[in-house]
C-alpha cells in the first residue's frame, strides 16, 4: 500500500477565502493545501491535492487513484449531496476514503444533512474548517499504518 494520499476537492472550493467567509473561513484552498502537505510530510506521507468544479473530472480522478495512491480524502462540496456517480466511483475505487467538510453540514440546511460520500467513507470530519484536512491526513496515516504488512 503506497503511503501517498490523494485529496480531492469539488465545486466552488477554489473560491475559499472569498466565498461565504462566515461559513467557510478566510483560508484559501492553497493555505489548506500547504497545511495538509506539511502535516503529511511530518507523518512520512506524500500528498497530492486537486480541485475541480466538474463531476466527471472528479469521477475520473477517483477511478485512477488506486494505481498511484493509498488513501483518498474527499471534500466533494455540493456533489456530496447529489452525486450517485461519485458514490459509485468511490465504492469501486479500492481505497480507504475519508470525507471532509469545512462546515458542520448537520447544523446547516436539511438538504446538506445527507451525503452520498458518507456511505463509502471510513469516517467523516466536518465542522473544523481547514483544520479538518489536517485531521483527515492524521486519520489517513493511522489507516495506512494499520494496513501496513
Ligand atoms: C462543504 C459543504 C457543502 O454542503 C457545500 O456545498 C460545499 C462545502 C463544506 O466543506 O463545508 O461546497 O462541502
Amino acid at each position: 500500500m503506497t503511503r501517498s494520499i490523494l485529496v480531492l476537492n469539488g465545486p466552488n472550493l477554489n473560491l475559499l477565502g472569498k466565498r461565504e467567509p462566515g461559513i467557510y473561513g478566510r483560508e484559501t484552498l492553497s493555505d489548506i493545501e500547504a497545511a495538509a502537505t506539511k502535516r503529511a510530510r511530518e507523518l512520512g506521507l506524500t500528498l497530492e491535492f486537486r480541485q475541480s468544479n466538474s463531476e466527471g473530472q472528479l469521477v475520473d480522478w477517483v477511478q485512477s487513484a488506486e494505481q498511484t495512491h493509498g488513501a483518498l480524502i474527499v471534500n466533494a462540496g455540493a456533489y456530496s449531496h447529489t452525486s450517485i456517480a461519485l458514490l459509485d466511483a468511490l465504492r469501486g475505487c479500492g481505497l480507504p476514503v475519508i470525507e471532509v467538510h469545512l462546515s458542520n453540514i448537520f447544523r446547516r440546511e436539511a438538504y446538506r444533512h445527507h451525503s452520498y460520500v458518507s456511505e463509502v467513507a471510513q469516517g467523516v470530519i466536518c465542522g473544523f474548517g481547514g483544520r479538518g484536512y489536517v485531521l483527515a491526513v492524521e486519520a489517513a496515516a493511522v489507516m495506512l499504518d494499520d494496513q501496513a504488512p
